[in-house]
């Protein structure tokens, strides 16, 4: 077994298929003798999930600064890495995790300039060496993602609520992520279909992870 397994993040914006794409991941490489641990955040663990009901659910009773909010995505992450990433790294499983840091720098970055160095602080602070093996960013257009939600008929969360310019804003920054780190991120079309994607994805990471 191996000292310790994969890490691998799934990062894009909103309606980009992410969860369709972690659940097929998942399948494929538990098929392929990988003992696989698919999870998400913001949550993962109950501690982390009470965090993200706070983050998620809109309302119009109280505002936050921008540094309380990446304060709170970092605590509902120290949560899930302590009680469940880290634990299932080391025993060698492969982790399979529905956003991570790149959405922090995505997100809070882009609703609040001059966040940076706090977000880059905050995420040595809680991250450290757990560093995700391969991030696959879903690139898509905002329209695009948009129209895929409404078609969901799902009612929109305190982020998904926000102005376009804002959603552009967060796929440029997973662009710019994936151009300063090409030796961990890679970008697929996720307006083709959600197979493609897979296959896309499963093409991606074949060449990266050993099959046991
Ligand atoms: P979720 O319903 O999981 O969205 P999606 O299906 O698009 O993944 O809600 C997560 C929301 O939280 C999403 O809008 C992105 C946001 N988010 C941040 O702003 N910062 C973060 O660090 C993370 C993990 C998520």
């Amino acid at each position: 077994m191996p000292s310790k397994g994969c890490f691998i993040t799934l990062e894009g914006g909103e309606g980009a298929g992410k969860s369709t794409l972690a659940r097929g991941l998942a399948a494929h490489l538990s098929a392929h003798g990988h003992e696989v641990v698919l999870t998400r955040e913001p949550g993962g663990v109950p501690a982390a999930e009470a965090i993200r009901n706070v983050l998620l659910t809109p309302s119009s009773d109280w505002t936050w600064s921008q540094l309380t909010e990446a304060l709170l995505f970092n605590a509902a992450r120290h949560e899930h890495l302590e009680q469940l990433i880290r634990p299932a790294l080391s025993t060698g499983k492969t982790v399979i995790c529905d956003r991570f840091a790149d959405s922090t720098r995505a997100y809070q970055i882009a609703g609040a300039a001059g966040l940076e160095q706090q977000v880059a602080d905050l995420e040595q602070m809680i991250v450290g060496a757990t560093k995700p093996d391969i991030t696959l960013i879903l690139d898509l257009p905002v329209e695009h993602g948009r129209e895929r939600m409404l078609e969901r008929g799902q009612s929109p969360d305190a982020f998904e609520q926000r102005e376009r310019a804002f959603h552009e804003n967060v796929r440029n920054a997973f662009l710019t992520i994936a151009g300063n780190e090409p030796e961990r991120c890679i970008v697929l079309d996720a307006s083709r279909p959600a197979d493609d994607v897979l296959n896309q994805a499963i093409a991606a990471i074949d060449s990266r992870v050993a099959p046991e």
